[in-house]
C-alpha cells in the first residue's frame, strides 16, 4: 500500500473526538517507529510544525528536539509565542537559534526578490544544519509534511528540507500528519491544546517579512513594519476580521513621501494594507474593511510607528495582483 496515499475509508477528522482518537493511534505509531531514539524537527512556529512538535512531545517527550530558527523575518510575537508554548508550557527541548543578524547582513543592499527568497532559503537550511552537527544519535527527522503537500508533489517542505541536511546523516523520516488536510491539522492541534493563535494562524511566507519588507531591506524599515503590521492584527481581532479574512498584512515599499508631523517636514514610508480572502490562495478576493476601522488603523499606525506617515490600502485582486507584493 503507498504509504502517502490517503485510504478511501479514512474518516475526515471533524470532532474532537476524531482528532482524539486519531492523536491516540499516531501516538502508538510514533513510538513504535521511533523506540528510544532522538527526533529532530524544524519548528517554524507554523501550524503543521507546530501540531507535529505537540504530538511529537506527547509520543516521545524529550527526545524530540525542536529547533527554532528566529531568521529576523518573523511577526511581532511570533518567536517569543514559539518559547512561550513549547519550552514554558510543554517542557520542550527546544533550541532557539536568534539567527537576526545573519540573515540581515546577507540580505543587505539585496533589492531583488526571488535573489532575497533564495538567500533567506538557503541560509535558514544552513542554521539548522549547524544546529543538527551540534547534536549526536538523531536518528529521525520530524517534518509538518500535510496531505496537500503530498497532492502538490512538495512532499519534502522548501525550508524544511531533508536535501539540506548534512550528509552524513542519515535520517528516517517522521510525518505523522502527511495525510491530513489543513482543517484536520488544526483539530489535532487544539485537542492536543495548543493555543488557537497558534493553531489557526494565517499562512506566513517561509521568507517571512522579508517580503514585505519591499525591495533591499533596512533594519529601520523592517521594524516599522513590524510594528505596523502588529497594529493591524491587534485591530482586526479586536473588530471580529480576524475570524472572516484568510491573510491581512502591512507591506512598506523603500521610498519616501512628504509629509508634516508636529508642524515640521516629516519623510516616511508609507505602509501598504492587503487584507484578502481564498479558498486555495490561487485566486483572491478583496476583504471590504469598515471606513472608519481603516481611519483608526491609520490613525494609529502613522501615530505609533516611527518612519511611518501615510496608510494605503490595496485593493487588486488575484490576479491581477500575487497575494504578496514580491
Ligand atoms: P502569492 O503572492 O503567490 O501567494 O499570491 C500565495 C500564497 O503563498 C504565500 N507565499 C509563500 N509561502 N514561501 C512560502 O512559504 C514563499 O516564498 C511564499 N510566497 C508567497 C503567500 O503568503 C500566500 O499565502
Amino acid at each position: 500500500m503507498d504509504s502517502n496515499k490517503r485510504p478511501e475509508t479514512m474518516e475526515r477528522i471533524t470532532t474532537k473526538a476524531l482528532a482524539d482518537s486519531f492523536i491516540a493511534e499516531q501516538v502508538e505509531a510514533i513510538r513504535a517507529q521511533v523506540g528510544d531514539k532522538k527526533v529532530l524537527l524544524a519548528l517554524s512556529g507554523g501550524v503543521d510544525s507546530s501540531v507535529v512538535a505537540a504530538l511529537l512531545i506527547k509520543a516521545v517527550g524529550k527526545q524530540l528536539v525542536c529547533v527554532h530558527v528566529n531568521h529576523g523575518l518573523m511577526r511581532k510575537g511570533e518567536s517569543e509565542q514559539v518559547i512561550e508554548v513549547f519550552k514554558n508550557q510543554l517542557d520542550a527541548n527546544l533550541i532557539y537559534v536568534d539567527a537576526t543578524d545573519r540573515f540581515l547582513d546577507l540580505l543587505a543592499g539585496v533589492a531583488e526578490p526571488e535573489k532575497k527568497r533564495k538567500i533567506i532559503g538557503a541560509e535558514f537550511i544552513k542554521v539548522f544544519d549547524e544546529e543538527a552537527a551540534k547534536l549526536s544519535d538523531i536518528k529521525f527527522l520530524a517534518q509538518g509534511t500535510i496531505y496537500p503537500d503530498i497532492l502538490e508533489s512538495k512532499g519534502v517542505k522548501a525550508h524544511h528540507n531533508v536535501g539540506g541536511l548534512p550528509e552524513d546523516m542519515e535520517m528516517e523520516l517522521v510525518e505523522p500528519v502527511k495525510l491530513l488536510y489543513k482543517d484536520e491539522v488544526r483539530m489535532v492541534g487544539s485537542a492536543l491544546g495548543l493555543p488557537d493563535e497558534m493553531v489557526y494562524r494565517q499562512p506566513f511566507p517561509g521568507p517571512g517579512l522579508g517580503v514585505r519588507c519591499l525591495g533591499a531591506i533596512t533594519r529601520d524599515r523592517l521594524h516599522a513594519l513590524r510594528e505596523a503590521d502588529a497594529i493591524l492584527r491587534e485591530e482586526f481581532a479586536k473588530n471580529g476580521l480576524a475570524d472572516k479574512v484568510w491573510q491581512y498584512f502591512v507591506a512598506v515599499p523603500d521610498f519616501k513621501s512628504v509629509g508634516v508631523r508636529d508642524d515640521m517636514r516629516y519623510e516616511g514610508w508609507p505602509a501598504i494594507i492587503r487584507a484578502v480572502n481564498t479558498v486555495d490562495a490561487m485566486t483572491a478576493t478583496i476583504e471590504e474593511i469598515p471606513y472608519s476601522l481603516l481611519h483608526h488603523i491609520t490613525y494609529r499606525i502613522t501615530h505609533e510607528v516611527e518612519g511611518i506617515n501615510r496608510v494605503c490600502l490595496d485593493l487588486t485582486p488575484k490576479p491581477i495582483g500575487t497575494i504578496e507584493w514580491e
